[in-house]
């Protein structure tokens, strides 16, 4: 210490680029919060800070044999851009031998599925909450060129505070410039439900194709199931390319309209892309009246009854 009780700069004292790894032993491990194919989520507490963390441990062998270190690079770049309260953040990276650890805020409450089920659906108030929460995090993501590939609800966390973080970004794409610029297509495709059509047809996602998987979560979260239903995944792309859904009676006439302008085969004509205006225009839909965009994060939400 100095005299006047700050810490000495001494040319031992870590810079931020050069702070020390942590270590597996650094923590307690508990619960497992999720399983994916080539990764365990942990729930673990850091002895010396008594901090919470979700700690995903991927195992380096099983991510080489099954083709997917590609996946978990991409994830740990567009985490690593992300500084936003609707994402769960990247706090720390470590590895051994035979694996990777990413240290990752803790969503406590889980995922938003869960509630769908739970309640069967959400009110209109809940529906125009969580749904603003997300095209807020939506328009972030996309300002820094980032397109999710796979928003689905289960992807959807929920913190103490019962606010959102958005999670999973190994499929993500990043875009250097222009998406318009994007040549290749991708193999990739998303969660059959939430899966865009210009994607199986053209195998090209661009930023629009979130707002499509917004248009089947705000169906979803007010009628209890996504739009496009079927008993495999091979009769749900037949309905999403011809657009075939149907509102049960009673949805309200106003999220109706907004999920018709986001359920829009061609992606040059849905609510909030560049073309029809971005994001000022979805967050000036009748749907979001009196909604306060900037001050979501430290709002209450309401109860989900
Ligand atoms: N399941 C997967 N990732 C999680 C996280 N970050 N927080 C809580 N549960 C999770």
């Amino acid at each position: 210490m100095a005299e006047n009780g700050e810490k000495k700069e001494s040319p031992t004292s870590p810079t931020p680029q050069a702070v020390k790894k942590k270590r597996p032993e650094d923590f307690k491990f508990g619960k497992v919060l999720g399983e994916g194919s080539f990764s365990t989520v942990y729930v673990v507490r850091e002895l010396s800070t008594g901090k919470e963390y979700a700690m995903k441990v991927l195992e380096k062998r099983h991510m080489i044999r099954e083709k997917k270190v590609q996946y978990v690079s991409r994830e740990k770049e567009v985490l690593s851009k992300l500084n936003h309260p609707f994402f769960v953040r990247l706090y720390f990276t470590f590895q051994d031998k035979e694996k990777l650890y990413f240290g990752l805020s803790y969503a406590k409450k889980g995922e938003l599925l869960p509630y769908i089920v739970k309640l069967g659906s959400f009110d209109l108030k809940c529906t125009r909450f969580y749904s603003a929460e997300v095209v807020s995090a939506l328009d972030h993501l996309h300002g820094l060129g980032i397109i999710h590939r796979d928003l689905k609800p289960e992807n959807i966390l929920l913190d103490a505070d019962m606010h959102i973080k958005i999670t999973d970004f190994g499929t993500a794409k990043l875009f250097i410039g222009n998406e318009a610029n994007e040549k290749g297509r991708n193999s990739f495709v998303g969660t059959a439900q939430y899966v865009s059509p210009e994607l199986l047809t053209d195998k090209r996602a661009n930023k629009s194709s979130d707002l499509w998987a917004l248009g089947c979560i705000i169906y979803q979260l007010l009628s209890g199931l996504p739009p496009f239903r079927a008993g495999n995944e091979y009769q749900i792309f037949k309905k999403i390319i011809s657009l075939e859904y149907e509102f049960p009676s009673g949805f309200h006439e106003v999220p109706k309209g907004l999920v018709q302008s986001l359920l829009v085969l061609d992606p040059t004509k849905r609510i909030g892309c560049d073309q029809c205006g971005g994001f000022s225009s979805l967050k000036s839909h009748e749907f979001y009246e009196g909604i306060e965009w900037e001050s979501l994060p430290n709002q209450t939400p309401p109860d989900l009854l």
